[in-house]
């Protein structure tokens, strides 16, 4: 069922003191895309991916979300339909946490059933999500003992436990190695390749990190959209060059992306 909006922004803007950090920006993304956005450090790509992930209210414009309005309807509801994957989030998760109940609280606190027991149907889910993304081993472990690629593989199988209708990520392959990445970048694809696969919004500052698959681009610059639209006629030399300030040349090999400076 391509083709319907799963949200739409207009007029948004986010004012902090007497600072405009973001927009205002009119964007949409429909069912089936596979978005990233890029920017320079402080563009305002968390800030806006914590409106999609209803964290935080814009200061003006409307913001609807998989066709429900935000102001406009309650957000613990709107929330079991995002699943949302970034530093903000993970903070939130106690060290002490088993892996397997780091997943599972995730479908419980979403939807309100602290006092039920697991039943059998969300553990076998909980499970499957550790295995997709390579961690069913981990199951047993201490949320706080994991290094940081492990953390990352747990937190989005914790974003995707509710069974999410939109998936946000804030950069899910920073901080780990090349071979931690390759591997996540390749599950994340993998999974995304399903039809009943999220739509999804991924944060990243490396173009190298972008998943086999993303359909979309949007670059920010200083709290705007610098460019938008389809994949190859956004990740290309003269943009990344005008937006990071230095000669850059951006490679696509059919799959992936590379870039270096000239
Ligand atoms: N509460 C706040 N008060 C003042 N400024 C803020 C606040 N929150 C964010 N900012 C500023 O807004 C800008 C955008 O921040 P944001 O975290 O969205 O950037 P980003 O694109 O995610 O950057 P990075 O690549 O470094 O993660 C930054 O300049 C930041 O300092
Ligand atoms: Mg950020």
């Amino acid at each position: 069922m391509n083709g319907q909006k799963v949200l739409e922004m207009n007029d948004v803007s986010v004012r902090r003191g007497n600072r405009v950090i973001l927009g205002p920006i009119n964007f949409s993304i429909l069912e089936g895309e596979r978005w990233v956005i890029l920017g320079p450090n402080g563009a305002g790509k968390s800030t806006l991916l914590q409106i999609l992930g209803t964290r935080i209210f814009p200061t003006t414009g409307q913001v609807s979300i998989l066709d429900k309005t935000m102001g406009k309807v309650d957000l613990f509801e709107l929330r079991t339909r995002i699943g949302i994957c970034g530093a903000l989030i993970s903070e939130d998760i106690p060290y002490e946490e088993k892996v397997k109940d780091v997943v599972l609280t995730a479908a419980y606190a979403v939807l309100g059933r602290w006092n039920e027991a697991y039943d059998l149907w969300d553990e076998s889910r909980a499970v499957a999500l550790l295995t997709t993304f390579g961690v069913r081993e981990l199951a047993e472990r201490d949320y706080g003992t994991l290094s940081d690629g492990e953390r990352k593989r747990v937190q989005i199988s914790r974003a995707l436990m509710a069974d999410p209708e939109l998936l946000l990520l804030d950069e899910p392959a920073a901080g780990l190695d090349v071979g931690g990445r390759e591997d996540l970048l390749r599950r994340f694809s993998e999974f995304a390749a399903d039809p009943l696969a999220p739509a999804s919004i991924l944060v990243t500052h490396h173009i190298e990190e972008i998943p086999v698959g993303t359909t979309h681009a949007l670059i920010l610059k200083e709290g705007n959209i610098a460019v938008s639209g389809p994949i190859a006629q956004v990740i290309t030399s003269e943009h990344l060059s005008a937006i990071f300030e230095i000669p850059l040349e951006v490679h696509f090999d059919g799959a992936r992306f590379t870039a270096r400076s000239r």
